[in-house]
């Protein structure tokens, strides 16, 4: 696995490729599941957890909510279109201040919690691949 981090550059807005449906496949809607509940308790424990949820009832189900979105893009049903409508990420996003730095702690959360997925690699890579590039379209604050 290769689990660099792509460098944030002010103004560089990267196309985004969706993760390998294989992903999903392989781990199955249960391991997406785990594997955001896994990564939203780093999150809570992590320097950015100011931003996060600080009830745990209330951060596993954010962790739901955003389990819905990706198994959503790693073209498993509808789940986040039915419970929240369009994704809209951006405006989502808008009103937490995501600086760079949020971004790298926020990523190396994903890894942690990537870790012990025991899936192929080709898909691990794409699935970090996609989060990689998404994350800098999310950076909103410096
Ligand atoms: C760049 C670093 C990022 C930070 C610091 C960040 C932070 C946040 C925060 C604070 C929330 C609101 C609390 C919550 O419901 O969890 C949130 C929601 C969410 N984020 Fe992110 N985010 C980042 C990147 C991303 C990326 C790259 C994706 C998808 C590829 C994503 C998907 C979501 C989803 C699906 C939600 C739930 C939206 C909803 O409840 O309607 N985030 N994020």
């Amino acid at each position: 696995m290769n689990y660099t981090i792509i460098p944030f550059q002010e103004g560089v807005i990267p196309e985004v490729v969706k993760p390998n449906p294989a992903f999903l496949e392989e781990i199955t809607e249960a391991g997406i599941r785990a594997l955001l509940e896994r990564f939203y308790l780093c999150l809570s424990q992590s320097p950015i957890k100011h931003l996060f949820p600080s009830d745990i009832e209330e951060l596993k189900k954010a962790g739901q909510t955003s389990a819905d979105f990706f198994i959503q893009i790693c073209g498993g049903p509808q789940y986040f279109n039915q419970n929240r409508g369009a994704p809209m990420m951006k405006q989502r996003h808008a009103p937490f201040a995501i600086t760079p730095e949020a971004r790298l702690h926020w990523l190396v959360c994903f890894e942690n919690a990537l870790e012990p997925v025991g899936c192929s690699e080709i898909s691990k890579q794409s699935f970090w691949d996609y989060i990689n590039l998404f994350s800098i379209r999310m950076v909103n604050s410096r």
